[in-house]
């Protein structure tokens, strides 16, 4: 299976992204948890990309493709599930379609649909966990208004393309993987 999951922050992109690749077998690759482990990066390059991710903005193109190229290749074979990348048009054409290519197919892609209200409730309940972009209102705000910019109209490409399922995200996460795997099953 190679799966992309698009969604608002907090849809649970991660969470389904774990649970989908287990029962799939596949390897779940997290573009967030890459350049999270990137900001210690004792060379200073994680300084960079701590500041676009503590303030909610895109980390440039050329920073996280080169953090994907290698896991994306690693799993072409397993099967994987990408969860926030690609995030923009731009992103989804140097990764699946332009001579930059990584060779990366998708079968499906899953959008997992919730209000901003909701997200942002969960949001604020992992604060706590000290994530650096969940913690200030203000740059979740930012991050919503950036998928609905930025990330958004992958919706209408990935439909065009015949790849787009539709997931209502509220409710348990089982439920939530309960009704991603009935619509993959569905499209498949
Ligand atoms: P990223 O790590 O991708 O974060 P995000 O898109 O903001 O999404 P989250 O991780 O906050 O939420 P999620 O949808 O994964 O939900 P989760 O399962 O965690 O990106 C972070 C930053 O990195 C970006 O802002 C950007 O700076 C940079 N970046 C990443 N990719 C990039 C790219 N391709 N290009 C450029 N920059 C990039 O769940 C959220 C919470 O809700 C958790 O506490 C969870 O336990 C809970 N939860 C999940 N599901 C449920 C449920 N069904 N019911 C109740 N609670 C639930």
């Amino acid at each position: 299976m190679k799966l992309i999951l698009l969604g608002v922050p907090g849809s649970g992109k991660g969470t389904q992204g774990r649970l989908l690749a287990e029962h799939f077998g596949a390897t779940h690759i997290s573009s967030g948890e890459l350049l999270r482990a990137h900001l210690a990066d004792p060379t200073g390059a994680g300084r960079k990309v701590g500041e676009y991710v503590r303030a909610g903005e895109l980390v440039p193109d050329d920073v996280v493709l080169f953090l994907l190229r290698e896991p994306i290749l690693a799993a072409l074979e397993r099967g994987y599930i990408l969860d926030g990348f690609p995030r923009t048009l731009a992103q989804a054409e140097l990764a699946f379609e332009h001579a930059l290519s990584l060779g990366a197919t998708a079968d499906a892609v899953a959008y997992l649909e919730i209000p901003d209200a909701a997200v942002r409730r969960r949001l604020l309940e992992r604060s706590a966990e000290g994530r650096i972009d969940d913690g200030d209102a203000a740059v979740v705000e930012r991050r919503l208004q950036i998928f609905h910019d930025a990330t958004q109209p992958l919706l209408g490409y990935y439909s065009d393309r015949g790849l787009l399922v539709t997931v209502d995200a509220s409710g348990t996460p089982e439920e939530v993987e309960a009704r991603t795997l009935a619509a993959l099953k569905a499209r498949l």
